[in-house]
């Protein structure tokens, strides 16, 4: 028996698993990463039943534009002008910043009349546009 053979049967076995280990080469696993899906939400507008998406926290008028058409009035962006005003008929929403008192009433607010630019949707929602939005969204709509 040579020095080499009396070692390696010396050695116990949880041991010689661990040389074993150590033995092999480094194997690098790729770990994908799980990135999930962007969680929007469905608006859909009423009068056309056109329906766009928004992401969680953005407003509707922000999801609205996305539609590209040319008669979305993008006002002030800030609650202030009441352009984009809209009454929401079913679903539920969050709101994002002030809204003009002189444009939304609380009592609105209370029945969900919002400004779309201060209003995101929490779920899926359905909404008609109010007001001089109206004419500008369904300008040309069939
Ligand atoms: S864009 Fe002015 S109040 Fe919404």
């Amino acid at each position: 028996m040579t020095t080499r053979e009396n070692s390696a049967s010396n050695v116990a076995p949880d041991v010689a698993l661990v040389v074993a280990a150590a033995a092999e080469p480094a194997v690098e696993h790729m770990i994908e990463p799980v990135v999930a899906p962007a969680m929007r939400y469905r608006v859909k507008l009423k009068q056309t039943n056109e329906v766009y998406e928004c992401l969680p926290h953005e407003s509707m008028l922000q999801g609205m534009a996305r539609l590209g058409r040319r008669g979305i009035p993008i006002g002030c962006l800030n609650g202030g002008c009441g352009i984009c005003k809209v009454a929401v008929v079913a679903g539920a929403w969050e709101k994002t910043g002030l809204m003009s008192r002189a444009h939304v009433s609380a009592e609105e607010e209370a029945r969900g009349t919002v400004l779309a630019c201060r209003a995101a949707p929490s779920s899926d929602i359905e909404i008609e546009v109010l007001g001089k939005m109206q004419k500008a969204v369904f300008k040309g709509w069939p």
